[in-house]
């Protein structure tokens, strides 16, 4: 799996074979320019979910829900996962939490909607978890990773997201439950593997997470790109003939008669 948040990206990464394409709340950070997920809104999500599925055909198009758009009641969550569905054009749906998100869950998967869950380091709590680090290495914290990866089983989940868990931790979570695990700085233990793709393309330079490889760094492709485009027009060596159009001589020549 992997996030998209536009068209083009979304084609490329549909048209390599990749089976899910999460458009990630963290849509808020490497395209937005917030700090956080946190202020990332529904019509932020819908409105970019619209475009990955304008360019998906193969994949499966999971749509994050929101910081506090599934949290005040069951009906506001269910309102706002149908949206993903019906509005934007999604086939399942994201949230974070594992035992206190799962009757949430269970009402969700009960009116159709495939739910993915999300569990250990998750973004919207970031205020709690007093920044973006490694969880659950603790014993208490450890077994309450058990505790919500089985309670989103039983209540339906297709998947869950385990994210920033120690290696052997998340090993142990994907034997023990029987719907796949998507690992993100959980190693290699899980069923799959998601990763942010301005992490792994270098888009995004402000942050790049212990967990994410970088693949390529676009930022500098395109710094240096931008430069000679910025260069080449200040010097006139840009536009040449050969990006410009024409057009009969003679019509010109009338205008100025
Ligand atoms: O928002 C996101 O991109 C995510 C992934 C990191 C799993 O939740």
């Amino acid at each position: 799996m992997l996030t998209s948040y536009d068209c083009v990206t979304a084609r490329i990464i549909d048209e390599v074979g990749i089976p899910l394409i999460l458009v990630g709340d963290s849509l808020g950070m490497v395209v937005l320019g917030y700090e956080t997920t946190i202020p990332v809104t529904m019509e932020d999500m819908l409105h970019h979910t619209k475009a990955v599925v304008r360019g998906s055909k193969q994949a499966m198009i999971i749509g994050d829900m929101p910081f506090m758009t599934y949290h005040f009641s069951i009906p506001d969550a269910l309102k706002n996962a149908a949206r993903f569905i019906q509005e934007a054009g999604a086939q399942a749906v994201k949230l974070e939490g594992g035992v206190h998100a799962a009757e949430t869950v269970q009402r969700i998967v009960q009116c159709g909607i495939p739910v993915m869950g999300h569990i250990g380091l998750t973004p919207q709590s970031i205020h709690q978890l007093g920044g973006f680090k490694v969880q659950c290495k603790t014993r208490e914290t450890a077994a309450n990773l058990l505790k919500d990866a089985r309670a989103l089983e039983t209540a339906g989940a297709f998947a869950i997201v385990l994210e920033a868990v120690p290696t052997p931790l998340a090993a142990l979570v994907t034997r023990e439950i029987n719907i796949p695990t998507i690992g993100i700085g959980a190693g290699a233990g899980c069923d799959g593997q998601v990763q942010v793709i301005n992490d792994i393309l270098g888009s995004f330079a402000d942050l790049v997470p212990k967990h994410a490889k970088q693949y390529i760094k676009l930022t500098d492709v395109m710094s240096k790109a931008i430069t000679e485009y910025y260069s080449e027009v200040k010097t006139g060596k840009f536009p040449t003939d050969e990006h410009s159009f024409h057009m009969d001589e003679s019509i010109l020549a009338e205008l100025t008669k």
